[in-house]
């Protein structure tokens, strides 16, 4: 299996880098971020708890997340491997996303961080707000996503650093740019 960890603050470009990893590596993709907007959509007691969290521009509870996760790898779990996108968020998920890899004697191959910078990531989502109305597409909750990605997010890239397993790409360019970047990063690893 291939595990991949697609990392970055919001808007860096992790769901649209995702589509195209999984059209060449024909992984698994799972975002927390989309499993969340689901049961938002289906109006389930976890999505009216989580609407509130998530159009703050807060987490949703490890518990919560982790149990998600649990759940698609037991799914899918003869597969070629996965993409985590938006996962882990936290320190405390990183090792829960270990623990339960492990069950399947598996582990995180890369995880690959994309580089964005504020100024950048306020006016993607901003345009993305305006164009398809993702309800924490707003000014002020942007702002406090960006703000707790640096504070409860980032120390995740120190976990995998320490495993040798955090590779930084540059998050600036156009798609295809990017794209070319990362799997040059997942091809040394394979
Ligand atoms: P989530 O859905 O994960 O959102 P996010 O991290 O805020 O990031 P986005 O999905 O907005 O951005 P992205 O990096 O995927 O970029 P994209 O490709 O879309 O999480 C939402 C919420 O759910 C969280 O706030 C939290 O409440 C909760 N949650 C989720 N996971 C959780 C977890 N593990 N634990 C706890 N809570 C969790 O691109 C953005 C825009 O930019 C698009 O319009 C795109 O077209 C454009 N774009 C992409 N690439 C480029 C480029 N190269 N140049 C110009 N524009 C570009
Ligand atoms: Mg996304």
């Amino acid at each position: 299996m291939l595990n991949i960890v697609l990392f970055g603050p919001p808007g860096s470009g992790k769901g649209t880098q995702s589509e195209k990893i999984i059209e060449k590596y024909k992984l698994i993709h799972i975002s927390t971020g989309d499993l969340l907007r689901e049961q938002v959509a289906a109006q389930s007691e976890l999505g009216l708890k989580a609407k509130e969290i998530m159009d703050r521009g807060e987490l949703v509870s490890d518990n919560i997340v982790i149990g998600m996760i649990r759940s698609k790898l037991e799914e899918h779990q003869d597969g070629p491997g996965f993409i985590f996108d938006g996962f882990p968020r936290t320190v405390e998920q990183a090792r829960e996303l270990r623990k339960a890899l492990t069950d399947y004697d598996e582990h995180v191959g890369v995880m690959i961080s994309l580089e964005v910078p504020r100024e950048e990531l306020v006016k993607r989502l901003l345009k993305r707000g305006e164009e398809c109305g993702r309800s924490d597409d707003r000014l002020d909750t942007i702002n406090n996503r960006i703000d707790v990605y640096n504070q409860q997010t980032m120390p995740v890239t120190y976990y995998y650093d320490k495993m040798r397993k955090h590779a930084s790409v540059d998050g600036i360019g156009s798609i295809n740019e990017i794209f070319e970047r990362i799997v040059e990063v997942i091809d040394k690893k394979k």
